[in-house]
């Protein structure tokens, strides 16, 4: 399939964050001609260790800025003739969400909302011959599945936690811009990523955290909620493929066709420790705790990923196997890392969910 268009300087926002980071890295890999500003304001989730290899880059610029400070974003699409904004840029975290929604509201609509504004209006100015501005959302938008069946785009938006509706208030502003304004939007749904630099509060990571260091591993609820999980390299590549070959005003979903129950997923994250760690098989399932489930738990997402595979031709390349094994290599190689991300900040956080030290 041809590509219908080629960015030449691309902003990211939130690039120093798990797939931002991913992204950005794989993206100047295979774009060297392409110029990258990278936005971030450096939240807990936000870390340039995760940028190590293209810091140097020529091609390269990290900015640490806000999303919300219109003034900056215009000025850097004026002064380094964006032609494309990829946004990743948000508070990502459901739980952090269901204790303190508002800055939520903040960096994930209104944030959202004047990345927008200040694009729209570079890209009228006719600042550059073509545009692109890709929303990078997910299939919590969606709400909740039963047994059975699979989100489509044209399922209806039922957000269930305040992270799921603040990310479903800022696509429905990407639709009201292209709808509006003829503006040239692409808003890509994925579902649940894994992989290298994912911060340790999500549930994969953090189970392989609590593991190594022989904590306990708290399970919400029963454990039967089901998430489909797609390696996060898969992911940057299909945010690359929808802005260089999607319909500008069109929703793509994004998801890896591999669905697990969370004990599922954690169970075999201990026993895939236990050979690496030499534990004695079945050690780590011991470290299972059942704890209080999320209110408003989302009990099931699973993505109809067809038209990506249709009409752009994309498919996971990761089997989920390999994917997981290479992950927890990963986190045992880069104990730095998690020491780093999970000091600060993160440590009061975790001590007020759980009242132990991750
Ligand atoms: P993350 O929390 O790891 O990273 C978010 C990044 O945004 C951080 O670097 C942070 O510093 C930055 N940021 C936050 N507020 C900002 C602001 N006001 N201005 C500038 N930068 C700011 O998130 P992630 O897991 O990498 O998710 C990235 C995007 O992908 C999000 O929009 C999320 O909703 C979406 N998404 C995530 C997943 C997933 O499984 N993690 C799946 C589908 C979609
Ligand atoms: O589906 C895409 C979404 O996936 C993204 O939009 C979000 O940004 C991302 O954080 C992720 O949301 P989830 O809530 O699905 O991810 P999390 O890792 O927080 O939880 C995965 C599942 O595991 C969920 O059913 C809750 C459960 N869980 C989570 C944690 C952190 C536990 O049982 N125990 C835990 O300690």
């Amino acid at each position: 399939m041809p590509e219908h268009f080629t960015p030449r300087a691309i902003l990211v926002t939130g690039g120093a964050g798990f797939i931002g980071s991913n992204f950005v890295n794989s993206f100047m890999a295979g774009n060297p001609g392409c110029r990258l500003v990278n936005l971030d304001v450096l939240t807990y989730a936000g870390n340039l260790e995760n940028l190590k290899g293209v810091e140097n880059n020529p091609s390269y610029r990290f900015v640490k800025g806000d999303i919300c400070d219109g003034g900056l974003v215009a000025r850097l699409l004026a002064e380094e003739r964006i032609d494309a904004v990829v946004h990743f840029a948000a508070e990502s975290h459901v739980d952090r969400s269901i204790t303190g929604p508002e800055i939520f509201v903040r960096t994930n609509v209104l944030g959202t909302q004047i990345l927008l504004e200040e694009s729209r209006k570079h890209w009228q100015a006719k600042a550059v011959p073509e545009f692109r501005y890709l929303q990078v959302s997910t299939d919590e938008v969606y709400g909740s599945l039963g047994d059975t069946g699979f989100f489509t785009e044209e399922t209806p938006l039922a957000p269930n936690s305040p992270y799921s509706a603040s990310k479903a208030g800022a696509d429905l502003l990407v639709r009201a811009y292209h709808e509006t304004y003829g503006f040239p939007t692409l808003n890509t749904r994925c579902s649940n990523n894994y992989g290298p630099y994912h911060f340790p509060e999500k549930l994969i990571p953090l189970m392989i955290h609590n593991i190594m260091n022989k904590k306990p591993l708290p399970v919400y609820g029963d454990g039967l909620n089901v998430r489909d999980w797609l390696h996060v390299k898969d992911h940057s590549v299909a945010i690359e493929c929808v802005l260089k070959k999607g319909a500008p005003g069109q929703v793509y979903n994004i998801g890896g066709n591999n669905e697990w129950r969370n004990i599922d997923i954690v169970n075999l994250v201990c026993d895939l420790l236990d050979a690496k760690l030499g534990r004695a098989p079945g050690e780590n399932r011991g470290l299972i705790t059942f704890v209080k489930d999320r209110p408003g738990h989302d009990r099931r997402y699973a993505i109809d990923a067809s038209k990506m595979r249709r009409e752009l031709s994309w498919e996971p390349s990761y089997t989920f196997e390999r994917g997981i094994a290479e992950t927890i290599d990963w986190y045992l190689a880069n104990q730095e890392w998690v020491g780093k991300v999970t000091s600060g900040a993160y440590r009061d956080y975790y001590d007020r969910q759980y009242g132990v030290k991750p």
